[in-house]
């Protein structure tokens, strides 16, 4: 759905985008990461067409850029960073508009707006002026904008930024819906959305691609999370013990409680040391009452990625 081959974007101020190649498959939910200035508007713009590369190859939905932009315009769903609405109009005919620029029919467009207001839940505020609708709303439209000609392929910059937890909670909800019939590239600072809605991501820093895997896979990248135990024992032979152990890092005594001792044990990276924990500690006949492992979080693989 999108073919990206040695992408680049010079700006006066320097190269915000340094010869990116990744593709999107079709019905692929895709995250686009990275931190800020990492070059993710940037790229979303040229993919949309809004943007001129300064070198580089794209194919959008089945159309090259820049040859074929209007076409590319009319496949895809852009939903900008700052979303360029028109304050002065009221949302049905914003969306009418917009559609009928989208080559929307005359026939088809009532259906289609009808549609949008409900599935973006706006139909209550169908007849306000944009101006004078909240963030959280002024969003929806955009998101609205974005969907009225139906297009196969959704490009949402930072989609839920500004929105309140519960706007987010139903913005999330929406765009996992939207996925179940749709390519999406969706760029956000928020991990947890990512972990939620897509199962891939492009990690991007520095006008540089630094990672596009599954999540499962970029979290395997990092340390695998840390094993907390809680046992009974002598703490030194303890400790010895644990950090003589096959593809174990480190060893920490956290805390004691009495008699109770609790250790973190940190794997070594993308390696599983719960059975031979299990086992030694079954081996030694230590009573035991926590067992627990810190999994690996997008955050801790996008902080390691990105770091200075
Ligand atoms: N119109 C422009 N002229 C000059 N430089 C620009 C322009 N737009 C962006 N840049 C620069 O390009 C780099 C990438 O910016 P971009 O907006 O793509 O980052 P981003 O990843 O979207 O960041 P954010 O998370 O803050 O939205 C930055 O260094 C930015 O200052
Ligand atoms: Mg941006």
């Amino acid at each position: 759905m999108i073919q990206v081959e040695n992408l680049t974007k010079r700006y006066a101020g320097g190269e915000a985008v340094r010869s990116i190649s990744f593709s999107v498959e079709k019905g692929e939910v895709v995250g686009f990461l990275g931190p800020n200035g990492a070059g993710k508007s940037t790229t979303m713009r040229m993919l949309t067409g809004y943007l001129s590369a300064t070198d580089g190859r794209i194919e959008v939905a089945g159309a090259k850029l820049p040859e074929q932009s209007l076409l590319v315009r009319q496949r895809i769903g852009y939903m900008p960073e700052n979303v360029p609405l028109y304050p002065e109009m009221r949302v049905e005919d914003f969306l009418e508009y917009r559609g009928r620029l989208k080559r929307v029919s005359r026939g088809e467009i009532n259906h289609r707006v009808g549609l949008v207001l409900d599935q973006c839940g706006l139909t209550e505020v169908r007849k306000k002026i944009i101006g004078t609708l909240s963030k959280g709303f002024r969003q929806r439209v955009g998101l609205a904008d974005a969907l009225v000609h139906n297009p196969p392929l959704l490009i949402l910059d930072e989609p839920t930024a500004g929105l309140d937890p519960h706007q987010i909670r139903s913005f999330r909800e929406l765009i996992k819906d939207l996925g179940r019939e749709r390519t999406i590239l969706l760029s956000t600072h928020i991990l947890s959305e990512v972990e939620m809605v897509c199962r891939r991501a492009i990690i991007i820093n520095r006008g540089r691609i630094e990672a596009s895997d599954t999540l499962a896979n970029l979290e395997k990248r990092v340390q695998a999370g840390a094993l907390q135990i809680e046992v009974k024992a002598d703490s030194g032979i303890a400790k010895e013990k644990l950090s003589q152990l096959q593809d174990v890092g480190a060893v920490a005594e956290l805390n004691r409680a009495g008699d109770w001792i609790s250790f973190e044990v940190t794997a070594l990276p993308g390696k599983d040391i719960r059975g031979g924990v299990d086992d030694l500690i079954k081996k030694e006949n230590w009573p035991l009452r926590e067992f627990r492992r810190e999994k690996a979080r997008l955050e801790d693989v996008f902080v390691e990625l990105t770091q200075e």
